[in-house]
C-alpha cells in the first residue's frame, strides 16, 4: 500500500487509517469496490469503472458517497499525494455505519468511501511471457456475480486453492461443466481459425472492464468474438486460452488442471491481444 489513503473525507497516512467497527462493510460485507490501473498517473478506463461502480451501487441500493465527478477529483488528489504514476487504486464504498441489524438501517447513514493506492498492479512480465497455469474448482458463489461486491470469501478460497496447487488462478466450473470465470479474472479460449470465445455477461459472471475493452479491441482487429459459455473439455482442446483482468491484462494460460493447452506456450492470438491491450493503455494515457 502507498503512503496515503482516503477515508471518508480525509487524506490520511495509510498506517493511521481506520474505519468504524460498525461499518456495514466490515460487519456484513455490505459494500462494493473497484480496482483501476494507473499508468503514467492516468486512470485506465476510468469511466467504464465508474459506470460499473454505479451499477453495483444501484443494484444494492447504496447511495453514492459523493458526486461521480468529485470521486474523480479525490482520486486525482490521492494519486498526486502519493506520487503514484504506475500501479492501481482500490475504491470501496459501503452502506456506512449503523448499529448492527441485517436489514438496511432506518437511521440516517452515509455511505463510506475508502480509497487505497498500490504501487504494484501490473502483471509480472515473466508470467505474461511464459503464460500461467489454472486449476478448476466447483462454482459455489451466490447468484449475483455481476455485482462487484466486497463479499469475496469463495473467491478467496478459490485463489488459495490455486496457490496451494502451484497455479496462478482458479476457474470456477458450474453444474453444466462450463467455466464461469476466474476468482478475480474472466476466462477466454481461442479456437482453430482464431475465433475467441468468452462467456456472455449476465448474473453468473462479473462484467470485467478488461474483457469489455478487449472485445472491442479484438473486433477492431477483425477477430471473431463469440460470447457463449464453454466447457472445461473445450478449453482443454482449445488452441489457446487466456484470462483478463485489470491487474493481469491479457494473461496467456498454458495449462489447465495440469494438462497442456495447445503447444504449452503462449499462442500468437494471446500475444497479439496482449500487445493490442498494452497499446490501448499507452494511448489512453496520452489522450
Ligand atoms: C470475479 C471477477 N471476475 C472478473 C474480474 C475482472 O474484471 P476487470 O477486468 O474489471 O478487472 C474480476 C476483477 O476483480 C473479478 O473479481
Amino acid at each position: 500500500m502507498s503512503e496515503f489513503s482516503y477515508v471518508n473525507g480525509l487524506y490520511v497516512r495509510s498506517s493511521d487509517a481506520s474505519v468504524n467497527v460498525e461499518d456495514r462493510g466490515y460487519q456484513f460485507a455490505d459494500g462494493v469496490y473497484e480496482v483501476i490501473s494507473v499508468y503514467q498517473a492516468h486512470l485506465v478506463d476510468r469511466d467504464l469503472h465508474f459506470d460499473r461502480l454505479n451499477r453495483s451501487l444501484t443494484e444494492l441500493d447504496i447511495p453514492w458517497p459523493c458526486e461521480r465527478r468529485v470521486l474523480g477529483v479525490i482520486l486525482a488528489k490521492l494519486l498526486k499525494r502519493n506520487g503514484l504514476n504506475n500501479g492501481s487504486v482500490y475504491i470501496q464504498i459501503t452502506r456506512g455505519v449503523a448499529s448492527r441489524k441485517h436489514a438496511f438501517p432506518t437511521e440516517q447513514t452515509r455511505s463510506s468511501l475508502v480509497i487505497t493506492c498500490n504501487r504494484k498492479g501490473i502483471p509480472s512480465s515473466q508470467d505474461l511471457e511464459n503464460g500461467v497455469s489454472v486449476v478448476t474448482v466447483k462454482e459455489n458463489r451466490w447468484g449475483r456475480r455481476d455485482i462487484k461486491s466486497v463479499s469475496l470469501l469463495p473467491n478467496v478460497m478459490a485463489k488459495q486453492y490455486a496457490v496451494e496447487n502451484g497455479a496462478f488462478e482458479s476457474w470456477f466450473v458450474d453444474d453444466q461443466l462450463t467455466i464461469t470465470e476466474g476468482s478475480s479474472t474472466n476466462a477466454w479460449i481461442v479456437l482453430k481459425g482464431g475465433e475467441l470465445v468468452t462467456r456472455p455477461t449476465g448474473t453468473d459472471i462479473l462484467s470485467g472492464i478488461t474483457r469489455l475493452k478487449l472485445i472491442e479491441l479484438a473486433q477492431a482487429k477483425n477477430f471473431h468474438v463469440t460470447e457463449r459459455p464453454f466447457t472445461v473439455k473445450e478449453a482443454l482442446e482449445a488452441e489457446e486460452a487466456f484470462l483478463t483482468s485489470t491487474t493481469s491484462f491479457v494473461m496467456p494460460v498454458v495449462e489447465i488442471d495440469g494438462k497442456r493447452i495447445g503447444s504449452g506456450i503462449p499462442g500468437p492470438v494471446s500475444e497479439a491481444l496482449l500487445q493490442r491491450y498494452r497499446e490501448h493503455i499507452i494511448h489512453s494515457a496520452e489522450a
